[in-house]
């Protein structure tokens, strides 16, 4: 039993959607999380640029004394999380392993599709973690830059979010995909958009609820949960402006948030 708080971090604000899943699946756990405000997006950067802040990130989380890392950012996953590991001793997990394994298991054709950044796409993360769950599956990708604004800008209801995601999965329609992964923690937002563009055949992917459980995995594997009855603080640390941080997050975690500090 261990009753320090989880860090998590993100680019920005889109990591408040593993928040909120690992809200709901441990509502005991203390959280602090750490959200990069003042250098997002990471999506469009490179690897070694996108490490350099992540280790600033993890080391940010380490003094507040984490018992577990979950990196909610699929770019940070998907281009650093194995130097991550390798630099920290703490517990570390990302979203594109959990997403990939929760995808092998629901397709039943083996035709899986992947949505996230620039720099998520081009990493081939998703197809190197789902190769090696299952060498009959067939991965194929698409970047969709302009999901991350859209969100941002609140626009997730209207018709040119439609608009948008249709031309984008138009090709992932055409390859007869029934599963997609949405490999952004942006995305989960869009997910009524999405599914009417994809259709009700194709089952979507939620990475932030994949991670969520193996976050709970992990900790109940290693006798980390917190049994001590009562529910830990949440606490939310940003690198910029503040405010802007709480109007837009308070949409990601569909509840009030109080508690943000310029870090
Ligand atoms: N958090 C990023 C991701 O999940 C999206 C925003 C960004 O580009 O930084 O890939």
């Amino acid at each position: 039993m261990d009753s320090r708080p989880i860090g998590i971090f993100d680019s920005g604000v889109g990591g408040l959607t593993v928040v909120s899943q690992i809200q709901q699946i441990l509502p005991k756990e203390g959280i602090v999380y750490f959200g990069d405000t003042a250098r997002v997006p990471y999506g469009t950067k490179s690897k070694e640029t996108v490490t350099k802040f992540s280790v600033e990130n993890v080391e940010f989380l380490m003094r507040h004394d984490v018992k577990l890392v979950v990196v909610a950012c699929n770019t940070v996953s998907s281009l650093s999380l194995d130097f991550l590991k390798r630099c920290f001793r703490v517990p570390m997990i990302g979203v594109i392993e959990p997403g990939a394994k929760s995808a092998v298991s629901s397709s039943r054709n083996s035709r899986i599709g992947v949505i996230g950044t620039q720099a998520t796409i081009s990493s081939g993360a998703y197809e190197k973690a789902i190769s090696k769950i299952s060498s009959r599956s067939r991965v194929f990708t698409q970047s969709c830059p302009l999901f991350v604004p859209l969100v941002e800008e609140g626009w997730t209801d209207m018709h040119i979010a439609f608009d948008v995601a249709s031309i984008y999965l138009k090709p992932l329609k055409a390859k007869r995909i029934d599963t997609l992964i949405l490999g952004c923690t942006h995305y989960p937002l869009l997910k009524a958009m999405i599914g009417k563009a994809m259709g009700p055949r194709v089952l979507l992917i939620d990475s932030a609820q994949e991670v969520s459980k193996e976050a709970k995995d992990v900790l109940d594997a290693s006798g980390l949960l917190n049994k001590s009855g009562q529910s830990r603080a949440h606490k939310f640390f940003v690198s910029d402006e503040v405010n802007r941080f709480i109007k837009m997050g308070e949409k990601f975690l569909r509840k009030r948030i109080t508690c943000v500090r310029r870090a």
